[in-house]
């Protein structure tokens, strides 16, 4: 079992294939009712977007983060564009978001018809500076008639999309209270943050709608699913509506409105009931995993721990490093092959949206920090069910890479 590990291949030599079986970045844990759950369905036969589990799911959310108000979709992403819509973003609309996140947000709003204006990272926890957006709304956008205009575009600013990115929450403040000085809606994209806390509060309980993701690879999964929840009925209402083909009388089939086929099933409801009983135990072990990386990572030169302000409480959904090329015996690219070669698995940071042939010609505040970050930052295994040997092996190959 416990194999000396070998040397790192000196650099640009070809990596050498592990033996030994390999440690995947975030695998789900699947323990609990999950299987009873989704047998219920199937013998029952409520297996679509209809059913007990999905009224369940809702209310077992909304309970957990203490919403008035959860409606499940079939994604993140398809939260995320009837958040919008609801939120009353209209098309040709700009909306500022981050651009060191997961490409799903910049996709949602161009679905919504409206264009993304990115803002850089900031250097301390990673997220969307909001100093930056902050400027832009206040000093560099006009304010005439009740409506916040971007001068270069002569669009409409239309919301703020707040991406709590990695399992830690953006500084909601600031954005909040530029958001009430232009009526401007801030949308929270807390697909990689359920669990986390923002000065001692859920995230996805300071905007006015909040969106999950119960994607394979998220703290809890549903396989693929999400969630939108908001304190305003009459929203939720709109995002049910949106989501479910804008049925304006279901009995004579009559739509006014182009909706959407956006609901979950019961079948991924009733793995998400069962998955959401173990949640507090899959933050508590993505706490224990992040303390026991900072223990051992810490002085590793070069390397910098993943950031956690005073103010949060991260989920720390994907535990990553950051490599400073100058200090470390090699760079973050270098570091993955050498760790691939040991058989574990690791992911770079995200392309910064603003670099992205997707969304090319979008508007970029700064944008230097989320390419830094980008050629900086690694991922490492971090699944709810990583056992302390293999958290030892990654932890043993990190260190045999990098200790000089
Ligand atoms: C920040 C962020 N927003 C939205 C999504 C989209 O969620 P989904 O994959 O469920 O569509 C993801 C990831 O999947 C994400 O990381």
């Amino acid at each position: 079992m416990n194999q000396p590990l070998k040397r790192p291949p000196a650099i640009n030599a070809p990596a050498e294939p592990s033996s030994r079986p390999p440690i995947p970045l975030a695998e789900p844990a699947i323990g609990g009712n999950e299987w009873t759950y989704v047998k219920e369905c199937l013998d029952s036969g409520w297996v679509s977007s209809v059913g007990s589990f999905v009224d369940r799911f809702e209310g077992d959310f909304a309970r957990y983060l203490g919403a008035g108000h959860a409606v499940a979709t079939a994604s993140g992403t398809a939260a995320l564009h009837v958040a919008l819509l609801a939120a009353g973003v209209l098309p040709d609309d700009e909306v500022l978001m981050p651009s060191f996140t997961f490409i799903a947000p910049a996709n949602a709003v161009r679905y919504a018809g409206a264009w993304p204006v990115f803002v850089d990272a900031e250097p301390r926890a990673w997220q969307m500076d909001t100093a930056r957006a902050v400027e832009f709304l206040e000093r560099q956008c006009h304010w005439s008639g009740g409506v916040l205009r971007n001068p270069r575009s002569g669009r409409r600013i239309g919301a703020i999309l707040a991406v709590h990115v990695l399992g830690h929450p953006v500084d909601l403040d600031p954005l909040l209270a530029a958001a009430a000085k232009f009526d401007l809606p801030v949308i929270e994209d807390a697909a990689e943050s359920l669990g986390a806390t923002y000065r001692g509060r859920h995230v996805g309980r300071f905007g006015r709608l909040a969106c999950f993701s119960f994607n394979g690879n998220k703290v809890m999964t549903t396989g693929g699913g999400g969630m939108v929840t908001t304190e305003d009925a009459a929203l939720a209402e709109r995002v049910r509506y949106l989501t479910t083909t804008a049925k304006d009388d279901a009995d004579e089939g009559i739509h006014e409105h182009v909706g959407f086929n956006y609901r979950l099933t019961n079948i991924q409801a009733a793995m998400g009931c069962a998955q959401l009983e173990q949640l507090e135990e899959f933050l508590f072990a993505k706490r224990r995993i992040a303390a026991r990386y900072a223990e051992a990572l810490d002085g590793l030169p070069g390397l910098s721990l993943m950031p956690e302000e005073p103010w949060a409480k991260s989920a720390f959904w994907l535990y990553s490093i950051r490599i400073d090329p100058a200090r470390a015996t090699c760079d973050s690219r270098e570091l993955r092959r050498r760790l691939r070669a040991a058989g574990i698995d690791t992911r770079f940071f995200w392309q910064p949206l603003h670099l992205s042939p997707a969304h090319a010609g979008a508007e970029i505040l700064g944008g230097e920090v989320a390419e830094r970050l980008h050629g900086e930052v690694l991922s490492l295994p971090c699944s709810t069910g990583l056992s302390e040997a293999a958290q030892s092996r990654v932890i043993a190959a990190l260190r045999d890479s990098l200790e000089s």
